[in-house]
């Protein structure tokens, strides 16, 4: 793999910051977001009121422990335009959550708000490893989406040669990695895996391509599909982190240099993890749930937004900032199975120890009578047997009842059996809600 690490003159000024610097510009700043939002969002007032806290009582930074959380029911419940703090004249853009279910939850950004994200991406894309010049294939969705408008602006904002493909057709991108040279593609991990499935397909060896750098996210993934995605393609697979409703990606990436976990850019992020059960703020360290208050944003200011995403803040390493843990789930995601608490990240991990069966894989729920089953679908690597596949497939139930003390039943079918996405794969499909169809007579 090619040496990536960015020289130190390259970094920006606060990202060489002391923690002192740091800490100091953090409470100047959140000082003003949340006067900014309790001025200008009716919501946002109301929610202090309520909570008798005034922007004023905050005097360091861990006086926010008093200010209220919000969530997504918040935002939806202000849809479309109701938690924007300017008026709609100076939103320059709009973007929307991918929520699958009831509204999605729409967000805006003024012009000032775009160049923001766009430095900050620019800054996730170098810490990643890309430079200035390189050619970058961005296969994230544009769209509503943040992800591929987002890393389409950092890339330009680096001064890199963007290739806006967009997802799906996967075919088509194959052939322009074969064709245009990128040192850099940004996709979705699961999607990556699918573009180079199909780039064997064609005949292309992955670690023939030109490509140097992969900007991995919008889903979890493990450090098993990290190894296994650097081993079939040479490259650094890094994690990039982020969510519309505090801006896109890029609210944490990991350094090349380290890749060690993500580092927070906490010049405009300010996290905390609480106990998701009782809202409770833990010390650093400690896995729970992530909140994130905007100290910059002018057109939606986010206040102690609760993301659901299950992590725990770690000591900056290659940046003063402090790092978050790549993210096992989402509270929503984790699966109950009679009693065990479990996440389809644990899931990926063992499968990827099984070198006869492929990354592909889903997690489905259903229930008989009032007992809830899993069977995961996981697909037979291509050149293994089927036999070979199905005795790995048993001793794959075998060592999941061993770590993570649950039976299951593991079904190995056909490569190409698991539904592709172009984006975020769904990894659980619950039938448990469903009823059983009419019968006929
Ligand atoms: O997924 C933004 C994004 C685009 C991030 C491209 C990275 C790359 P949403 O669609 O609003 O935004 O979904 C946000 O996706 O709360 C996490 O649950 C999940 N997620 C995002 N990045 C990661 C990651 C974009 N690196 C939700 N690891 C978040 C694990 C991630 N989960």
């Amino acid at each position: 793999m090619q040496d990536r690490s960015p020289s130190p003159g390259d970094l920006e000024p606060v990202e060489r910051a002391s923690l002192d610097e740091l800490r100091t510009l953090q409470l100047r700043r959140l000082q003003w977001s949340l006067r900014h939002a309790y001025e200008n969002v009716p919501q946002y007032r109301a929610m202090f009121d309520e909570q008798h806290v005034h922007p004023g009582d905050l005097r360091e930074l861990s006086d926010l422990g008093r200010f209220p959380f919000t969530d997504k029911a918040v935002l939806r419940a202000n849809y479309p335009y109701g938690m924007f703090a300017v008026p709609r004249e100076r939103i320059s853009r709009l973007h929307a959550s991918s929520g699958t279910t009831g509204r999605p939850t729409v967000v805006g950004y003024t012009a000032d708000d775009i160049r923001t994200w766009a430095r900050l991406m620019a800054r996730s894309i170098r810490a990643a490893g890309g430079r200035p010049g390189d050619r970058v294939h961005v296969a994230y969705g544009y769209g509503l989406f943040t992800g591929g408008l987002g890393a389409h602006y950092g890339a330009e904002e680096l001064g890199c040669t963007v290739i806006p493909v967009s997802g799906g057709m996967t075919e088509r991108q194959a052939m322009l990695i074969k064709d245009f040279a990128p040192d850099v593609i940004m996709v979705t991990p699961s999607y990556m895996l699918a573009i180079m499935d199909e780039m064997e397909r064609q005949g292309i060896d992955p670690r023939g391509t030109s490509l140097a750098v992969g900007i991995f996210g919008a889903e979890p993934w493990t450090e098993d599909l990290r190894t296994e995605i650097e081993q079939r393609l040479d490259l650094h697979a890094i994690d990039i982190y982020g969510l519309s409703e505090v801006m896109g990606p890029g609210v944490a990436t990991e350094c090349v240099e380290t890749k060690d976990g993500l580092h927070v850019w906490e010049d405009h992020f300010y996290p905390e993890i609480i106990d998701p059960l009782t809202g409770e703020v833990l010390p650093d360290g400690e896995v729970g749930e992530l909140v994130l208050t905007s100290l910059t944003k002018e057109a939606m200011p986010v206040v102690r937004y609760r993301t659901r995403d299950l992590t725990r803040l770690l000591p900056g390493t290659a940046r003063p900032m402090r790092r978050i843990e790549k993210i096992t789930g989402r509270t929503d995601d984790m699966i109950i199975l009679r009693g065990v608490n479990l996440f389809p990240t644990q899931i990926e991990e063992l499968i990827l120890r099984t070198p006869e069966l492929a990354p592909h894989f889903q997690c489905v729920l259903t229930r008989a009578g009032r007992l809830d089953a899993m069977t995961v679908k996981v697909e037979r690597r291509h050149g293994t047997s089927p036999e070979a596949a199905r005795a790995a497939g048993r001793d794959l139930a075998t060592m999941v009842k061993n770590t993570i003390g649950v039976s299951l039943t593991i079904e190995v079918i056909e490569p190409d059996g698991v539904e592709r996405s172009m984006g975020k794969m769904r990894r659980i499909v619950d039938h448990r809600g469903d009823r059983p169809g009419p019968t006929t007579p």
